[in-house]
């Protein structure tokens, strides 16, 4: 069990996933770059010579990927509630299998998504609101709580272009969520960019309309600083062997 008192998180289960390992969340709009991005940051902080847990969602267990297949390429419409429930159903056997066990042993996780896409996929872009997303997100992640997350902010034509080119290149079908349209994509980035001016320390925009390589330069920047942080907080400095 992740939580106690009635869904409230345990205040000192989350200062002990703090103390031990470090939780960072890549989110954006589809096409955004942001799995590319996620990779090139796995493969920096192991250069570095951290321990890194790399995992995504939806997937990133065998019952998530199933989960998975059912939310992208189903043709049966699924409501947005249904949706909601399935997104967290992933999430809890993704934290009980690889995210928790991995920050209790101290290593960084990196995630190609995670909750905030919940809030603002579901609950915003959806319109299901903050309320029940809120409430699963309390019983299901409880203090498993990204400690950084990196949203890659672009405007939301050039991403649809960029995802629907991607599809077609691999003659992949097309996600149900990229078949939203213009619109759809415009939401999802308002919500992103309204998570961000509510959490500002936490949930960091990275401008996504530039060279890759500028976007990888910030975002080690970024995430630099947030080792740092951490490593004056526990005083240990970042130990390679136990992040
Ligand atoms: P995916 O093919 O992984 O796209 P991407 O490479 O852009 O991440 O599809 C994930 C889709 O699932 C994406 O459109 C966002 C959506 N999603 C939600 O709507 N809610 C969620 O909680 C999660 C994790 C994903």
């Amino acid at each position: 069990m992740l939580t106690s008192n009635g869904g409230k998180p345990r205040q000192n289960a989350k200062d002990d996933l703090k103390s031990r390992g470090l939780f960072i969340t890549f989110e954006g709009i589809d096409g955004s770059g942001k799995t590319a991005q996620c990779k090139r940051l796995v493969q920096y902080l192991r250069r570095l010579g951290y321990k890194v847990r790399a995992t995504r969602e939806p997937g990133g267990t065998a019952v998530g990927e199933k989960v998975r297949a059912i939310l992208l390429a189903s043709q049966d419409h699924l409501s947005p509630l249904t949706e909601l429930v399935l997104f967290y159903a992933a999430r809890a056997q993704h934290i009980e299998d690889v995210i928790r066990p991995a920050l209790d042993r101290g290593e960084i996780v990196v995630t190609d998504r995670f909750n905030d896409c919940s809030f603002v996929y579901q609950g915003y872009a959806r319109g299901l609101g903050n309320r029940v997303v809120r409430l699963l997100d309390r019983a299901i992640c409880g203090p498993v709580q990204p400690d950084l997350t990196l949203v890659l902010d672009l405007d939301a034509r050039v991403a649809l272009d960029r995802a629907l080119r991607r599809e077609s290149r691999r003659g992949s079908m097309q996600s149900r969520f990229e078949a939203e349209g213009l619109k759809f994509q415009e939401r999802v980035r308002r919500g992103y960019r309204a998570r961000a001016r509510r959490d500002p320390e936490r949930v960091r925009l990275i401008p996504a309309d530039r060279p890759p390589k500028e976007v990888e330069a910030e975002i080690q920047r970024v995430v630099g600083e947030g080792l740092g942080v951490r490593s004056q907080k526990s005083g240990a400095g970042s130990k390679k062997s136990e992040v």
